[in-house]
C-alpha cells in the first residue's frame, strides 16, 4: 500500500504534481540545474516553478536554508533528486531531514533515487513511516538498464499514494512489461546488475583522473552517479569534434554553457572517448 508502480518514474512525478498543485495556484519547488522533467510536468500542469540557484563553486551543494527561504504557502512539492541529475552532487541526510521537518505539514518533499545505486549514500526510504510528506522515486531505466521497459515507483504513505493511484490511467503497466521487470528483479539478474554498478563506479574514477589531466579541462566535479560534470574551455568545439568521431556527450547550454556531462560507459566506450578526446587535445 505504500508503492505505486509506475511507467517510469517521469510518470510518478507527473502524477505528483497533479495530485498536490493546483494550475494557477501552486508552484514547486526544486534545486537548479536539476532533472528537467520537474519542470516540463509543472508547466503542463500549469503550476510555478520556483528554482533555487546552486552554485559550481560549492559542488552544486543544495543549501537547505536558502531552500527553505523560498518555500512559501503555495510550495505544494519540492523535489530534490540525490545524486542529482545532472551535477551527480547528493543530499546529505542530515539536510533532508531538517528539510522534511521544517515542511512537514506543508510541502511533499519528493527524493528522486534515480542514481542511487551508483553513490554513497544510502536509500531515505525507511524515513518513509516517520515523515508522512516524504516521497522516494526509484526507477528500473538506471542501474538496471531498462530503460525501454519503462518502470519506475514511488514509495510514500499509503493516503497518498491512494491519491496517485487514483489519477493514473487503469491497466498502466502492460504485461510483457511486467513480465520484463519480473526478471530484471531476478536475483541472478541483480547480481549480473551490481557487478555492472561496481564495474560503472571504478570506470568513473578512471575516466574522471584520466580527463581531468587534459589541459581544457578546467574543472572535474565530483559525482555519485554514471555521469560526471566538466568544464572546458569551448565546450561547443569539444561536442562537434566528439559528435564527428560518434561519441556523444551532454551539453546543456544556459547556466551550464561552458560545461559537459559525460556518461560513464563500458571499458572499451570509455577508452574510445579518450582517444577522441587525444586528438581533440593535439588540435
Ligand atoms: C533524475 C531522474 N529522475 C527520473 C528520471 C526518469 O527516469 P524513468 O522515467 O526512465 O524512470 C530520469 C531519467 O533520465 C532522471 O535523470
Amino acid at each position: 500500500d505504500q508503492i505505486l508502480v509506475t511507467r517510469g518514474s517521469s510518470e510518478a512525478i507527473d502524477l505528483i504534481i497533479r495530485t498536490f498543485c493546483r494550475s494557477g495556484e501552486d508552484h514547486i519547488l526544486t534545486p537548479t540545474p536539476a532533472f528537467s522533467m520537474y519542470r516540463h510536468y509543472a508547466i503542463i500542469q500549469g503550476a510555478g516553478v520556483v528554482e533555487v540557484q546552486t552554485l559550481a563553486e560549492r559542488d552544486f551543494a543544495i543549501d537547505v536554508d536558502v531552500l527553505l527561504a523560498a518555500c512559501g504557502a503555495h510550495t505544494k512539492v519540492i523535489f530534490v533528486c540525490s545524486p542529482n541529475n545532472p551535477t551527480g552532487t547528493p543530499l546529505p541526510r542530515a539536510d533532508l531531514l531538517r528539510l522534511l521537518d521544517q515542511r512537514r505539514s506543508q510541502s511533499a518533499v519528493v527524493v528522486d533515487e534515480a542514481y542511487i545505486e551508483f553513490g554513497d549514500e544510502q536509500s531515505v526510504i525507511e524515513l518513509l513511516n516517520s515523515y508522512p510528506n516524504l516521497l522516494v522515486l526509484r526507477t528500473l531505466s538506471k542501474a538496471l538498464g531498462f530503460a525501454g521497459v519503462r518502470c519506475g515507483a514511488v514509495a510514500g504513505a499509503q493516503e497518498i499514494i491512494a491519491l496517485l493511484s487514483a489519477i493514473q490511467a487503469p491497466y498502466a503497466l502492460a504485461t510483457p512489461v511486467v513480465e520484463c521487470v519480473e526478471d530484471a528483479l531476478d536475483d541472478d539478474q541483480l547480481i549480473i546488475a551490481a557487478n555492472a554498478v561496481k564495474q560503472v563506479i571504478a570506470e568513473r574514477s578512471r575516466l574522471m583522473s584520466a580527463i581531468s589531466n587534459y589541459d581544457f579541462v578546467s574543472k572535474v566535479w565530483p559525482s555519485e552517479a554514471n555521469f560526471f560534470l566538466i568544464r572546458v574551455d569551448d565546450a561547443v568545439a569539444m561536442m562537434n569534434h566528439c559528435k564527428a568521431h560518434k561519441v556523444l556527450l551532454r551539453h546543456f547550454g544556459g547556466e551550464l554553457a561552458d560545461c559537459i556531462r559525460i556518461t560513464v560507459g563500458s571499458q572499451s566506450d570509455n577508452d574510445t572517448l579518450l582517444s577522441v578526446l587525444n586528438r581533440f587535445a593535439k588540435d
